[in-house]
């Protein structure tokens, strides 16, 4: 499965991609909202750190615009994934933008027919938001684990973006379903890496290995 960082902030970016884990970027104009500077700028940026997909999303609502935006954001970097909202518009957008070899991931997915009719059209990504839908007490993983099984059934090579993730258990679901993305906040990327029995481990090699050099001296 592939790890994306949910997030614009460059230098959250910059200090998870040395780990070697990070395969991609994703963001929505709420995360860049958020950021200072020019938002072009700043894609660039991200896409030169990561050199893998960075989604970066459209914010015009009618499919021409949708459709315009789209290619002036992948002019922006080779990395450069279009997002659009799963809309009549959006799916209109991500049918011509992928005839013309312009990836797109399409957003906002909180149902498998919605996953369907992007995958129909050409979509890179479809991302369902798991969070956002166990926020209203309806099953996030169970819409996840129907689009893999969807997609299972015929030859799209439309990817399973996992979004909205909250959790570490949200990343073992995915992983245990096969989905072929989860795109984290950094927080829940730096809580993969706690585990007491692990601090605890080392403490105890390293206290281990010094008794035995200070017997030796
Ligand atoms: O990038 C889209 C998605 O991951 C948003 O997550 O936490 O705002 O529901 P959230």
């Amino acid at each position: 499965m592939k790890f994306f960082i949910d997030s614009g902030n460059l230098r959250e970016i910059e200090s998870l991609v040395p780990l070697g884990i990070i395969d991609g970027v994703t963001t929505n104009p709420s995360l860049m909202a958020k950021e200072p500077g020019d938002p072009r700028a700043l894609i660039k940026q991200i896409c030169r750190t990561v050199l893998g997909p960075v989604s970066a999303e459209v914010v015009a609502t009618d499919a021409a615009g949708m459709i315009a935006e789209g290619r002036e954001l992948a002019k922006i970097d080779e990395h450069v994934v279009v997002k659009v909202p799963f809309t009549k518009a959006g799916v209109t957008a991500c049918r011509t933008l992928s005839n013309e070899g312009i990836r797109v991931n399409v957003t906002l997915i909180f149902s498998p027919t919605q996953a369907l009719l992007a995958a129909k059209v050409g979509a890179a990504y479809v991302s369902p938001f798991v969070g956002r839908l166990d926020d209203i007490a309806s099953d996030g993983m169970g819409l996840v684990r129907q689009i893999v099984e969807i997609f299972d059934q015929f030859e799209y090579t439309t990817e399973v973006l996992v979004a909205s993730v909250r959790s570490p258990m949200h990343i073992v679901e995915a992983a245990r379903m096969g989905a072929d993305v989860c795109t984290c906040p950094v927080a829940v990327i730096e809580a993969c890496f706690k585990h007491p029995l692990t601090d605890l481990g080392l403490e105890k090699f390293l206290k281990d290995w010094e008794k035995a050099q200070a017997a030796r001296a």
